[in-house]
């Protein structure tokens, strides 16, 4: 059984809370931590949107967006319970004239007790909203506001968003959510390399061939096209998740798991990273959109058709990164993204280098690798070779030492969302962004989309969930006499 500290009391208010992200996310989350008995009694969940519900129509939805995301895990006589929690009131947040009264009047009355504004709105109005809080009084005390990615578009853009919330909240009070530093595997990173002497002393380039990043999904964008198509792989997804999990393999050891010292490690890797040249970009990203495919034996659209018009937003972006400092030096960092491929994995692979004189001659030897599997079949993988039994000539195998999550632990993984709600009701700033990281992570994107274009990088394509991405990307990494580890 899993242990849970519990919270101390809390106000939450999910701006957008009849919202994508509240029903797929946030309330289940909510409800999964109220069913461990992590949320005190006096716990206040209140959902506001424009859509003119009362408690009762938005304690109904929260029931179906539970049922629809765990539906084994909801007991109805266990939900009369929890819905006591919730409450609900329609605002237009962004309306000069809105009246703050009725939120007012729900709020808890202690300045002491953590009140969480989480903004699940789109972030054009993180700003109005944050000055709208400040204005009716309600960013003083003891207030969190809590910023979805993507923190904008671009620099400029996080950049004002940034100076916009700041103006309303101190640093330490914006909590900016990566998801992915909530899934358990990518703490656990963390652990492996800081709780395990064995890494650190190899954990660098005289050890270290290169390393592989990949998140493959297998869905499409299907519903999310209009967001997406302003977005692309690079902004969607590198920005942030693949970035973070980047800065978590290659950062210095911090002095502490305090919020700040893991963050100060992370920025600068992202300040280190190299900036991508119009030239590199030729030759050492690819980007791509998917066609038309298979899925399963059924035809699937292609990105293009699905949008329903000409676009030149990539669905699959490869990168060959370098990081710049003393630990990296010529070690490639291989990154990959995208939607519709072959399979849904996303591993982190650690390529050591070859044995300096290989004695047992013409053999099938390979070298060390520890793959880290982020999901699914979550676990860490580490390499080695061994002798296959049996007489005769001496035949060398690699095989994996299996730490499997689902073999070890008998517990239902909580989704990232749980952890991080109850880190932001805590106070815990050590799995959110910082302002810096956001920015230096657009610096880095902004620099390679400028790339892109001034080189007329081309669109390559590859088929929807027949393949894991475009040929080039294979390419890219034959030109360096690599390939990019298959999931098995
Ligand atoms: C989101 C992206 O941040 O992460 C989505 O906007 C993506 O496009 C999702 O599908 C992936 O998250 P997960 O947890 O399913 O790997």
């Amino acid at each position: 059984m899993a242990e849970f500290i519990p919270v101390g009391s809390f106000d939450i208010v999910i701006f957008g809370g009849t919202g994508d992200l509240s029903r797929r996310k946030l309330l289940p989350a909510l409800y999964h931590r109220w069913a461990d008995g992590q949320i005190p009694e006096d716990a206040k969940i209140i959902g506001i949107s424009r859509s003119e519900l009362d408690d009762t129509a938005f304690r109904s939805f929260a029931y179906e967006a539970c049922c629809e995301a765990s539906p084994d895990s909801v007991n109805k006589s266990d939900w009369k319970q929890f819905e006591k929690h919730l409450h609900y009131v329609t605002m237009d947040a962004t309306d000069p004239d809105a009246d703050w009264a009725d939120l007012k009047a729900h709020i808890t009355q202690d300045s002491d007790r953590p009140l969480v504004f989480y903004l699940a709105v789109t972030p054009k109005i993180y700003v109005p909203i944050c000055q709208a809080l400040g204005q009716a009084g309600l960013s003083e005390g003891n207030t969190r506001v809590v910023l979805e990615k993507p923190i904008g578009t671009d620099l400029a853009s996080a950049h004002k968003i940034n100076e916009g919330v700041g103006a309303v909240f101190a640093e330490e009070c914006i909590y900016r959510i990566d998801h992915y530093l909530g899934k358990e595997t990518v703490q656990n990173l963390m652990v492996l390399r800081f709780a395990n002497s064995l890494f650190e002393p190899l954990w660098n380039r005289t050890a270290i061939d290169h390393i592989q990043i990949t998140v493959s999904e297998h869905y499409g964008v299907g519903e999310r096209a209009g967001y997406y198509d302003g977005s692309g792989a690079l902004r969607d997804m590198v920005q942030n998740h693949l970035l973070q999990l980047l800065c978590l393999i290659a950062m210095e050891p911090p002095n502490s798991i305090d919020g700040d010292a893991i963050r100060t490690e992370k920025i600068k890797v992202l300040e280190a990273l190299s900036s991508i040249s119009p030239q590199v970009a030729k030759e050492d990203t690819v980007r791509a959109q998917y066609a038309a495919g298979a899925v399963k034996g059924e035809a699937v659209p292609g990105y293009l058709e699905e949008l329903g018009r000409e676009s030149g937003t990539e669905t699959f972006v490869a990168i060959k990164a370098s990081i710049d400092n003393w630990r990296w030096a010529r070690v490639p960092f291989y990154l990959r993204t995208g939607k519709r491929m072959k399979g849904r994995h996303s591993e982190i692979v650690v390529q050591f280098r070859e044995t300096p004189h290989s004695m047992f001659g013409d053999t099938e030897a390979q070298s060390n690798r520890l793959v880290i599997n982020v999901q699914p079949d979550e676990g860490v993988r580490l390499y080695l070779q061994i002798k296959e039994p049996g007489p005769g000539g001496l035949r060398i195998k690699s095989l994996p030492l299996n730490l499997s999550y689902a073999d070890n632990f008998a517990v239902r993984y909580p989704d990232a969302y749980e952890r991080l709600l109850m880190d932001v009701v805590r106070g815990n700033l050590s799995l959110f962004m910082r302002r810096e990281e956001v920015e230096a992570a657009w610096k880095w994107v902004d620099g390679l989309l400028e790339a892109w274009e001034q080189a007329d990088v081309p669109m390559q394509t590859y088929q929807a969930g027949l393949e894991d991405g475009p040929v080039e990307a294979r390419l890219m990494l034959r030109r360096d006499g690599r390939d990019w580890w298959e999931a098995t």
